[in-house]
């Protein structure tokens, strides 16, 4: 069969790399793709948000499977375009998508089918939300943008001040466009985080895998907020029938309740989760893998990806079981020096980037200069991923080693992933 693959990331690298070991899977497509995707697919310049030229293009390659990796073609509706002209599509309908195209609509849901998650209010008008943060005990309140804002959309203010700050940057300054015109107040929770995967094909949820990531860009978990700085997987993270509760109560119930409300959801749904001591909560659902969760993931999927995908397009993800190996995997980001602030791109990378089975760099931010040489082209550049069936400590080590010898002018990575984890 023949796949387009939409994205160009470190997620859309790990995604093609699986799908290039299926036997089913004669040809593959990438749109816009990066240098390290071009290793298994013809890469065309695309961009991921370009839904027209995108459905022109899996109507043109007559695409067997479309597989979409990022929230915001979804969120415009690709996945319904082209499923109305009969290809076949791994990503949820732009309703569907909702889930995480608008917080106070997923927080609606999951009062309704009783889903432990925070309080949380709506607001659209800056003075009523500034009255009713007053009313809240300082430091106890997170401040969201109620729809996609490239993960710069949550600010969890410590005083009222910043609170008030964050609610006018929203409702008045437009900080976050169209994303920020409404936004969500809520509880703020304290625990470990955990990012729950699951393939959705409408009714039936797949067996679920755990992941952690590491949001903040520095070491110990400081610093501002970015995309992802690493993230590792392992069977100890959750244990088998901890997961089992989190399908049957959160993943299962919604799935069900996107069937009734007439958008079934089709694709990964990731429940982004904080294990509260009264219990896992939901914080955010995403319609979509995790960058970087996706990475190590890959690592440990024993399924074929193309007959998954292709299961969860047609609606018939009950006829197979979707398998995750007990290995360990972790993901190291390589970003440019002051990512998330302004960076600048186009340095050369040195280095070796192995592509072995449980050794593995993915493409993340890189293009490559008239020369062929590498160079940067993003805040986070390179995901190296290694996997252990022994321990996390050493699928660590691993990536490490090979983050190590990794140049390019500014390069940094946090030290501290997956440190101390079993
Ligand atoms: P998001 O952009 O939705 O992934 O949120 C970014 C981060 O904000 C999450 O990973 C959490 O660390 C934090 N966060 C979001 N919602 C809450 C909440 N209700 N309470 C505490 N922290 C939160
Ligand atoms: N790793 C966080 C995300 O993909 O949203």
């Amino acid at each position: 069969m023949k796949i387009l693959v939409v994205g160009s990331g470190g997620r859309e690298h790990a995604l093609t790399w699986k799908f290039a070991q299926s036997d089913l899977v004669s040809e593959i497509v990438c749109a816009p793709g990066n240098p390290g995707m071009a290793n298994y697919g013809d890469l065309v310049n695309v961009a991921a948000e370009d839904v027209d030229s995108l459905v022109a293009l899996a109507t043109d390659i007559k695409a067997d499977l479309v597989v979409v990796g990022p929230e915001a073609p979804l969120v415009l509706g690709l996945a319904d375009q082209l499923t109305e002209r009969g290809i076949p599509t791994f990503g949820p309908s732009a309703a569907a998508s909702r889930i995480e195209g608008s917080k106070s609509w997923a927080n609606e849901i999951m009062y309704r089918l009783g889903i432990p998650c925070p309080e949380s209010r709506t607001f659209s008008d800056a003075a009523t939300a500034i009255q009713y943060v007053e009313s809240c005990p300082p430091g106890g309140i997170v401040v969201k943008a109620d729809g996609l804002a490239a993960g710069k959309g949550v600010t969890i203010p410590e005083t009222p001040t910043e609170a008030i700050e964050a609610i006018t940057d929203s409702l008045e300054h437009r900080a976050f466009g169209e994303a920020g015109e409404t936004i969500v107040i809520e509880e703020r929770l304290s625990g470990p985080e955990l990012s729950v995967f699951a393939f959705i094909d409408g009714e039936t949820v797949s067996n679920p895998v755990a992941a952690r990531d590491y949001k903040r860009a520095y070491d110990g978990d400081v610093g501002a907020n970015t995309g992802g700085m690493g993230a590792y997987t392992s069977p100890n993270l959750c244990s088998p029938s901890d997961l089992d509760h989190i399908r049957s109560s959160i993943l299962e119930p919604v799935a069900h309740a996107l069937v009734a409300e007439g958008c079934p959801y089709r694709g990964v749904l990731y429940a982004g989760l904080m294990l509260t001591e009264s219990g896992p909560q939901v914080i955010e659902f995403n319609c979509r893998f995790g960058d970087p969760e996706c990475e190590p993931l890959m690592l440990r999927l024993d399924s074929d990806l193309a007959e998954v995908c292709l299961a969860v397009a047609e609606g018939r993800l009950d006829e197979l079981s979707v398998m995750w190996n007990q290995n360990r995997a972790v993901g190291v980001v390589v970003v440019s020096s002051k990512y998330p602030a302004a960076y600048e791109t186009g340095f050369p990378i040195y280095g070796d980037l192995p592509s072995e089975d449980n050794a593995i760099v993915f493409h993340a931010g890189t293009s490559e200069d008239d020369d062929g040489q590498l160079i940067t082209a993003g805040g986070r550049v390179l995901v190296v991923t290694a996997a252990s069936t022994e321990s996390v400590q050493d699928a660590r080590s691993t990536a490490f080693e090979i983050a190590d010898g990794i140049e390019f002018e500014g390069a940094r990575y946090r030290s501290d992933i997956a440190v101390g984890a079993d």
